[in-house]
């Protein structure tokens, strides 16, 4: 049996900060509101010359350079983004891949916000395991600031560009495999979290060119209350059918949103603080790149070890969501 292996992981966040202070300059907020609602501090904002394929390719470089694999040995690149380079072509995994040197090798986006991570992690997982792909690199890449209603108080707070990426890798080893991954998704709720215009949905606003045809919109207590619900759900069900219990992570990484839906999360699974990795302070809400943004943090300060058990929760617009349990099991 062929099992798919977490190897490596890096990540990049763009120089420039947008702290709640900026904020408060732009709309009608303050820092004591955002750090109160959703304990956000500052988010990091590419250049405008920075595209998102800029930023997953800093991310991957890492990535790559951990993972002891060397680059021809690449079979797939996946990119999760909700902010690609181009919309609809190319996808911003082929200009990832071109720029790292990596042509020929098959390439594409999917489309699951901020649960995108979780799902390109299945994918790897599933084209490992049938056989088709030995060597994954998996990237999530966002620049949120290019869909973002800087006039929206509701939303441009909650943010941020950066981007996370991963080698995902073929193993007969059982101990390094990744346990399992849980995805699901239910359109009835597509409505909460959405960019509206620009698609063959609004195709008026699309040929108008309208201000603002590409910003998200959300509505932001429901998706709230559904996210605490729908996270929560997910945890417990991947924990109970792989019969593994809270105490046995090591890193619970859940998607970064909003500090409070962390920590309901979090208590409500019984975890410690020391389990539950927090840096929605420092990068806001950056999608399909907080996951990997958040496992990069945790590996670069040390604390993550080989062997060692993440969880993985995610939730985003869709709605989609999904969970993982990953031992970190680099070579
Ligand atoms: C967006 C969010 C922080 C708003 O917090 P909330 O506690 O739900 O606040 P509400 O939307 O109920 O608004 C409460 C009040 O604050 C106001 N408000 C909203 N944004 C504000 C801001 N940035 N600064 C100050 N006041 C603000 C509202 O206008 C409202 O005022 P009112 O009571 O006079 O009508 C919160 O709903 C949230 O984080 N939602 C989930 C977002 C998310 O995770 N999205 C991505 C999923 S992947």
């Amino acid at each position: 049996m062929t099992y798919a292996a977490l190897r490596s992981i890096g990540a990049y966040a763009p120089e420039k900060l947008l702290t709640n202070e900026d904020l408060s300059k732009m709309v009608d907020t303050s820092d004591e509101w955002i750090t109160k609602r959703t304990g956000i501090k500052e988010r990091h904002i590419a250049a405008d010359d920075e595209h998102t394929s800029d930023l997953g390719v800093k991310a991957a470089q890492k990535a790559l350079d951990r993972s002891g694999i060397d680059k021809s040995e690449i079979d797939l690149v996946v990119c999760a983004t909700i902010s690609p380079d181009y919309f609809n072509m190319p996808s911003t995994a082929t200009i990832i891949a071109k720029k790292l040197g990596l042509e020929g090798v098959t390439a594409f986006d999917i489309s699951a916000a901020c649960t995108g991570f979780v799902y390109i992690l299945s994918i790897a997982k599933a084209f490992i395991e049938s056989g088709m792909k030995k060597n994954v690199l998996i990237v999530g890449a966002e620049k949120l600031s290019a869909i973002t209603d800087y006039s929206d108080r509701g939303t441009c707070i909650l943010f941020g560009d950066g981007a996370g990426a991963a080698v995902i890798s073929a193993t007969q080893n059982k101990e390094e495999a990744i346990i399992d991954v849980h995805t699901g998704a239910d359109g009835t709720y597509a409505d909460l979290l959405m960019t509206p215009n620009g698609g063959t949905g609004s195709p008026h606003d699309a040929l108008e060119g309208e201000t603002g045809a590409c910003y998200m919109q959300m509505k932001g207590n429901e998706t709230f209350k559904v996210a605490v619900r729908t996270l929560t759900k997910d945890v417990v069900e991947i924990l109970e059918n792989n019969n593994i219990k809270s105490e046995d992570i090591k890193h619970f990484v859940p998607h970064q949103a909003n500090y409070r839906i962390i920590k309901a999360v979090g208590d409500a699974l019984k975890m410690t603080e020391e389990q539950v990795v927090v840096t929605v302070q420092k990068y806001g809400n950056t999608s399909g790149a907080s996951i990997p943004m958040a496992i990069n943090d945790i590996y670069e300060e040390g604390k993550l070890q080989k062997g060692e058990l993440l969880l993985l929760d995610a939730f985003g617009g869709g709605l989609t969501w999904g969970s993982a349990l990953v031992p970190f099991s680099p070579l």
